[in-house]
């Protein structure tokens, strides 16, 4: 395989990563891939990258502004989502590359962490850990708690703690955690 390239979205990328995210997201493609447009709309987008392999974008990832409800006072953090690679391009590491190069951009750009929903076992091994575990609290019953990820970046405080608030096109969009019958399959297999 020809070597692959990170680099920002640009304008005249729209419909192509709009069509990665379609095809990686199968059944709920057109659900996630109106939840980008309107976090874009929204202008609650940091950051959103591309990954481009012979002149052709293959992957996305984009960094959403989001809340802690820390004591104090409300705390802007980022979220990771959504993050889509083409299935013909899947398992050649496009995805791990697009997860670290989110990271570096939110650790530049001075966030205090990074959430998001996702695979233990993907996203431990690539810089996140359980969020419980560092005293965040999900923002709905309906993400597993193992689920629940962050990367605590450098700018992160200990008074930093509390709930993950999302902005409001997760919710408009009925984008956040799982929904019965696939909740409950999870919550089975995850025993
Ligand atoms: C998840 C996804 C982004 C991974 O991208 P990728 O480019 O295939 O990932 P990489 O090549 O960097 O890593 C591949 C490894 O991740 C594992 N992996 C892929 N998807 C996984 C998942 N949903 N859960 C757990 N592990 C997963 C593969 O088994 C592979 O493991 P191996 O290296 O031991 O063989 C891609 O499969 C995708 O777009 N999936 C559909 C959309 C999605 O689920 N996005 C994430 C939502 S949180």
């Amino acid at each position: 395989m020809s070597a692959f390239e990170i680099r920002p979205e640009l304008t005249v990328d729209r419909a192509s990563v709009r069509r990665v995210v379609e095809s990686a997201f199968l059944d709920k493609g057109t659900t996630v891939a109106d939840l980008v447009d309107a976090l874009n709309a929204a202008r609650r987008t940091e950051l959103s990258l591309v990954a481009e392999l012979d002149g052709a974008v293959v992957g996305h990832v984009q960094l959403n502004h989001s809340w802690i409800d820390a004591r104090e006072r409300l705390v802007d953090v980022l979220v990771l989502s959504p993050l889509s690679v083409d299935p013909p391009h899947q398992r050649s590491g496009i995805g791990t590359a697009l997860v670290t190069a989110a990271l570096d951009a939110a650790e530049t750009a001075g966030s205090p962490a990074v959430f998001l929903e996702g695979s233990p076992d993907y996203y431990g091994a690539r810089g996140f850990s359980r969020g419980s575990e560092r005293g965040f609290v999900r923002p709905s019953v309906r993400i597993p708690d193992a689920a629940f990820q962050v990367a605590v970046l450098s700018a992160h405080e200990s008074w930093m703690t509390g709930a993950l608030v999302y902005c409001d096109p997760f919710w408009a969009l009925d984008c956040v955690g799982l929904r019965d019958p696939r909740l409950a399959e999870l919550e089975v297999r995850l025993g």
